[in-house]
C-alpha cells in the first residue's frame, strides 16, 4: 500500500551522498532499480536522476516491519529510505559514482507501488521505438535520455547567461500569429471569434524580432518554439526549438563574432570541448564545388573535382552530352575502393539515382595500372591517364563520376561522399569541425513554382556589389547570409536584413509579390520600417540539433522530451485527435472528407 511522506524530508539525491562522512544519517527517495535477497540481507539499487545508490536492509538494524516491506519491493516502486552512509562491505563497484559506499537502512516507506513496466528501465535498452514512445514517461526515466535532457537544460542555461552578459534582452514573441514566410507549410489555428480566419503558429520569430529592432531593443534573444509542417527526418521535428537572436547596428562580422564566442563558451562549459576561434569561413560556392553541399562535413577530404574540361572532347556521350546541355562532369575519389565488387558498385549507382542522377560512371585503377570502368572504352589512354591524374587517383582507388546539371552533380556526389565516409569510419563523433558558410545566393530558382524564391527569406540583404545584376542576372546575386555548420549539419543560420524600402520593394517584386499581396502579408513590417529602422542582422540555432551533436544522438527525438514520430503524431497522447461536432461548429469548420 502506498504510504505518505509525512514527516520525511529528502536530504540528498542518490549520488549526492558521495563525500559524506561514514555514519551520517540521510533520507533518500527514488525508484527501485532492482532487489536481491541474500537471506538475512536485502539489497536494493535505488535510482533517481543522478544515478544509482545501494541500500542494505539488515534484519537486525532496520526493524522487522521495514525488513518485511523491503522483501516485497519490485522494480519501479517509489520508496523513501532513512539510514546511514557506510563503507561497502562487499567489493567496490567501479562503475558507480556511489560504488564505494552503501546506505544501511533504518526505515523504509513505500511511497508508491508500480506495475511491471512494459520494458526494463536501463541505459541503452533495445526496446522498439514505438513502445518507447507510447510509454515515453518511462522511457524518459532511462539514464541515457535523462543525461541528454539534463545537458539540454544546461546548454539553455549557459546560453541565457552568455547572452545576458552580452547585453541581449530575452523577450517572448507570440505563438498565435500571422503566417511568416519561412518556406515551410504553416500549422494553422482557427479563430472562434473571427469566422473563417486563422492564426498561424510561428515557423520562427523572424518578423517579430525585426520589429523589436524597430522598437529599439537593440539586442534580442529568445529560446523560442517553432512549428513547421514539413516532412520529418532524423534531424527534423514539426515543433522544435530555436535559440534566436537579432542585433541592431550590426553587420555579418558582428553576428559571427558574438556567436563564435557563444559556441566556444557553451561547448567548453557543457561538454569540455575546445572550439578554436576564429571558426573558418567558406563561401557557398566553394562549399558546393569542393564538397557538393552547403553543409559540408569537413572531418574528411574526398573532395569533388570538376573534370569537365578534360572530358569535353571525349567519346563518351554521357559526359559530352551533359556538358553541352550546360552541366558539368565531376568526380570523387573513393580511395582504396578500387576492388569494390560489381554488386556494391551497382548499389552506389542505385543510391545515386535515388539522389536524382541519371547514372553513375566509375573508373577503378587496378594495381597494374589498367582500368576497370564503365566508360574506359570510349576514351583514349591519354585521356584516362589525364583524368586519374587530375582526380589524384592511385592504383587501388575508385573514381565515381556524375554528369548533369550542377545542382544534381553536387547533390549526388555530396551524398556519395558522406555515404562512403560513413562506411569507411571517417566520421569521428569526437571531432568537431565547425565552418561558417557565407555568401549564399540570394535567390533560388524553383521549377515547381516557375519563379525565383528567396533562399533564406525575403528580408535578407543582397550583397551590395551584386545588386545591379538583380534584373539582368538575378541568380548570380549573393546574399549577406550565413549558416553555422558542424560536421555536416546546419546548426543555425541567419542574415543581415534589408532595411531600405527601395531594396525591399524590388526584392518583393523579384519574388513575384504584387504590391497588394506584399501589403496583405507583411504590410505591418513594411509600414514599421517607415518610422525609423536601424540596420539589423540576426541568427537562429536549432537548439535540438545543437544538443544532438553534443550528446552524439542519432535521432533528434533523443534530445526532446515528448517528440513526434514520422507522421507527426504523438504515440503517447494519440495527438492529433478528432474533436466533437460542437467544437467544429464553434470554429465554423466542417470536415469534408474522411481519410483513413
Ligand atoms: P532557419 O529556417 O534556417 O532560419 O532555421 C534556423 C535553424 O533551426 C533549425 N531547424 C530545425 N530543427 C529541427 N526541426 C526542424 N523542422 C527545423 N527547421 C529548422 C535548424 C536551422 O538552422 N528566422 C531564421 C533565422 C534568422 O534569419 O535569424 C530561420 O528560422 O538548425
Ligand atoms: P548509359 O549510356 O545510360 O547506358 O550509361 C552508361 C554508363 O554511364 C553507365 O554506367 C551509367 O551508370 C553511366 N551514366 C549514365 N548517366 C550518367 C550521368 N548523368 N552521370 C554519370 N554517369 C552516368
Amino acid at each position: 500500500m502506498a504510504e505518505s511522506m509525512k514527516g520525511l524530508h529528502r536530504s540528498h539525491r542518490c549520488t549526492e551522498v558521495v563525500g559524506l562522512a561514514y555514519g551520517t544519517e540521510v533520507t533518500v527517495m527514488g525508484w527501485v532499480q532492482k532487489r536481491r535477497n541474500l537471506g538475512s540481507l536485502i539489497f536494493i539499487d535505488l535510482r533517481d536522476r543522478t544515478g544509482l545508490l545501494q541500500i542494505v536492509f539488515d534484519g537486525d538494524r532496520c526493524g522487522a516491519e521495514s525488513f518485511e516491506k523491503a522483501g516485497s519491493l519490485r522494480a519501479e516502486f517509489v520508496v523513501a529510505v532513512t539510514g546511514t552512509v557506510e563503507k561497502r562491505t562487499a567489493a567496490v563497484n567501479e562503475n558507480l559514482a556511489t560504488g564505494e559506499l552503501e546506505i544501511v537502512a533504518k526505515s523504509l516507506r513505500v511511497l508508491s507501488e508500480a506495475d511491471t513496466p512494459p520494458f526494463e528501465i536501463t541505459e541503452n535498452s533495445q526496446t522498439r521505438d514505438e513502445l518507447r514512445l507510447k510509454y515515453r514517461y518511462l522511457d524518459l526515466r532511462r539514464p541515457d535520455i535523462q543525461k541528454n535532457l539534463i545537458l539540454r537544460s544546461r546548454v539553455a542555461g549557459l546560453m541565457r547567461e552568455f547572452m545576458s552578459r552580452e547585453g541581449f534582452l530575452e523577450i517572448e514573441t507570440p505563438m498565435l500569429c500571422k503566417s511568416t514566410p519561412e518556406g515551410a507549410r504553416d500549422y494553422l489555428v482557427p479563430s472562434r471569434i473571427h469566422a473563417g480566419h486563422f492564426y498561424a503558429l510561428p515557423q520562427s520569430p523572424q518578423l517579430y524580432k525585426q520589429l523589436l529592432m524597430v522598437s529599439g531593443y537593440d539586442r534580442y534573444f529568445q529560446i523560442a518554439r517553432c512549428f513547421r509542417d514539413e516532412d520529418l527526418r532524423a534531424d527534423r521535428q514539426p515543433e522544435f526549438t530555436q535559440a534566436d537572436m537579432e542585433l541592431s547596428f550590426a553587420n555579418v562580422d558582428d553576428v559571427i563574432d558574438v556567436n563564435e564566442r557563444l559556441l566556444q563558451y557553451i561547448f567548453k562549459e557543457a561538454i569540455g570541448v575546445e572550439v578554436k576561434l576564429p571558426i573558418r569561413r567558406m563561401s557557398w560556392q566553394e562549399a558546393m564545388d569542393r564538397f557538393g553541399s552547403d553543409k559540408p562535413d569537413l572531418r574528411f577530404g574526398m573532395e569533388l573535382k570538376d573534370v569537365s574540361d578534360l572530358v569535353k572532347g571525349c567519346g563518351f556521350g554521357v559526359f559530352t552530352g551533359a556538358i553541352e546541355a550546360g552541366g558539368t562532369v565531376r568526380c570523387i575519389n573513393a580511395e582504396g575502393h578500387g576492388d569494390m565488387p560489381r554488386k556494391k558498385i551497382d548499389k552506389l549507382v542505385e543510391y545515386a539515382k535515388g539522389c536524382g542522377a541519371k547514372g553513375l560512371a566509375y573508373l577503378a585503377v587496378n594495381g597494374d595500372g589498367t582500368y576497370k570502368s564503365s566508360f574506359a572504352k570510349f576514351m583514349t589512354d591519354e585521356e584516362l591517364s589525364a583524368l586519374t591524374k587530375a582526380a589524384g587517383a592511385k592504383p587501388g582507388d575508385l573514381l565515381l563520376f556524375a554528369a548533369d546539371k550542377n545542382k544534381i552533380v553536387w547533390n549526388v556526389l555530396g551524398a556519395l561522399r558522406l555515404m562512403i565516409a560513413e562506411e569507411d569510419g571517417l566520421l569521428d563523433p569526437n571531432v568537431y569541425e565547425f565552418v561558417w558558410i557565407t555568401d549564399f545566393p540570394l535567390l533560388e530558382w524553383s521549377d515547381e513554382e516557375n519563379r525565383f524564391m528567396a533562399m533564406h527569406h525575403p528580408f535578407t540583404m543582397p550583397v551590395e556589389e551584386d545588386w545591379d545584376r538583380i534584373d539582368s542576372d538575378p541568380g548570380s546575386v549573393r546574399a549577406e547570409a550565413y549558416d553555422i555548420v558542424l560536421n555536416g549539419t546546419e546548426l543555425g543560420g541567419g542574415s543581415v536584413r534589408i532595411h531600405q524600402d527601395h531594396i525591399q520593394e524590388k526584392m518583393l517584386e523579384v519574388l513575384g509579390f504584387t504590391k497588394e499581396r506584399a501589403h496583405e502579408q507583411f504590410g505591418f513590417l513594411l509600414e514599421a520600417f517607415r518610422y525609423g529602422v536601424p540596420p539589423h542582422a540576426g541568427l537562429a540555432y536549432g537548439l535540438d540539433r545543437l544538443v544532438m551533436h553534443m550528446v552524439h544522438a542519432s535521432s533528434i527525438r533523443d534530445v526532446i522530451a515528448f517528440p513526434k514520430v514520422k507522421d507527426a503524431s504523438d504515440l503517447m497522447t494519440d495527438a492529433p485527435g478528432r474533436v466533437d461536432e460542437e467544437q467544429l461548429k464553434e470554429l465554423y469548420l466542417q470536415i469534408t472528407e474522411e481519410v483513413e
